[in-house]
């Protein structure tokens, strides 16, 4: 006899296992394995994104492709038909661990870096006197939690500048090799910087911070769905994400991984049923009052997307592109770029400065221009922040190298 709970249980799965499309799409991209071109055409043709829209800001938000809109929608047309709603969980942190390489058991799923961090920076049990470490490349959603920490709590919170571009990951771990004092308690850091996309040394980071008995927090909005994560390699205490980012799953999904001591530890910032039940680990933090569930069941869809294509294949593509980028402003007398060069300090964007050009006119510029007879509209970032003003570009499997030649064409030379 079948129990309610099998019954949620089988309503759970099914709630997340329709994106037929995706398996389908994966049966293609396999048949096209060895034809690079026409690979790429039909990952593009995944997405809705008009033909003369250039996006090149997925570090701020990922476009979804159909098969994750599909299933969002499908969720939600079953919650309006009255089906039980309902996650599986278990599915859920399965895939994930198995794609940023963690123990399943650690993850929870706020709804995104901002409120995974605060999850972090709230629940820990730091004071007055208390040091956090972090750097002059933060964005504010991993930034404003430990600022929020120095004013109620009376913490001392230092940002740390970096070398820009940096020469080495050794000169990078340096930085905080040099600043850790006794009163160190935590450093904070981003995987992918947001500024110019520079990879931190975050293993080597986690590494000191335990030889020296101090809680490392990785702001790693960007990296899953950007290139292979191992979390279990960096080994942090906790790791942040924002899906839908680089992943590509719906707007306002997170992840927060957290070592196995802290699924206990950790004080939850919202407290539901269960808050105070330790037995229940990191699902705690997944106690959240009633939840947008379609939006888990669009995470669920982007993973399987991105498994459609390989991540070691949408690494290679977007370093492909990143690579081509770099060449092409470089090329360019009036461009200075603020990125690394080197594949190995840099993820998918590339920050530069055109002399001559706010980069905020040149953003307004570029959102609506003609280029060869056609009106084009290219998405871009500015870094404002910390007075750099530099314009970030970040490409991704949707762009085309065809795409990222025209926007080159378009800048001042
Ligand atoms: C490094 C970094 N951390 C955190 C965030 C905040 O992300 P979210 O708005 O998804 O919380 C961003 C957003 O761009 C970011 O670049």
């Amino acid at each position: 006899m079948p129990t309610r709970r099998d019954f949620l249980r089988r309503t759970a799965l099914g709630a997340i296992t329709w994106p037929a499309g995706i398996d389908a799409l994966g049966r293609r991209l396999h048949r096209l394995h060895a034809n690079e071109q026409e690979f790429w055409e039909v990952v593009r043709q995944a997405f809705i994104i008009p033909e003369h829209r250039i996006y090149l800001n997925v570090s701020t938000l990922g476009p979804q492709p159909r098969a994750v809109i599909d299933a969002v929608v499908e969720h939600t047309r079953r919650v309006a038909m009255t089906y039980p709603p309902g996650v599986d969980w278990d599915g859920l942190k399965a895939r994930l661990g198995a794609f940023v390489d963690a123990d399943p058991a650690g993850f929870a799923f706020p709804r995104n870096t901002t409120e995974g961090m605060n999850f972090v920076a709230n629940g820990l049990e730091l004071g007055a006197g208390d040091e956090i470490l972090t750097t002059t490349h933060e964005h504010i959603g991993g930034l404003c939690c430990w600022q929020l920490l120095a004013a109620r709590r009376g913490c001392a919170l230092r940002q740390l500048e970096l070398p820009v571009p940096p020469e080495s990951a050794e000169q990078l771990v340096d930085v905080f090799r040099r600043a850790i004092s006794p009163r160190t308690r935590v450093i904070s850091v981003s995987h992918v910087n947001f500024t110019n996309g520079v990879v931190m040394p975050v293993r080597d980071i986690a590494r000191l911070c335990r030889e020296r008995g101090i809680i490392s927090v990785v702001d790693g909005a960007h990296p899953p769905g950007m290139m292979r994560v191992s979390i279990r390699e960096i080994d942090p205490d906790f790791y942040a994400s924002s899906p839908h980012k680089w992943l590509l799953a719906p707007q306002g999904t997170g992840f927060l991984w957290m070592r196995d001591e802290w699924r206990r530890k950790l004080w939850p910032t919202i407290a539901s049923g269960g808050w105070d039940d330790l037995s229940l680990g990191a699902q705690r933090f997944n106690h959240l009052g009633s939840l947008d569930e379609s939006r888990l069941a669009g995470l669920d869809a982007a993973l399987r997307f991105q498994e459609a294509i390989g991540i070691d294949r949408i690494e290679a593509r977007v370093r492909e592109l990143r690579r081509h980028l770099h060449e092409r402003l470089a090329a360019n007398p009036r461009i200075t770029i603020m990125s690394p060069s080197d594949d190995a300090l840099v993820g998918g964007m590339v920050s530069f400065k055109v002399a001559g050009e706010e980069s905020l006119a040149l953003q307004q510029r570029l959102a609506r221009i003609e280029l060869d007879g056609t009106e084009w509209s290219v998405r871009t970032r500015v870094i404002g922040e910390y007075d750099y003003g530099w314009m970030r570009l970040s490409p991704h499997v949707y762009n085309t190298i065809e795409e990222l030649d025209r926007v080159a064409a378009m800048l001042p030379a």
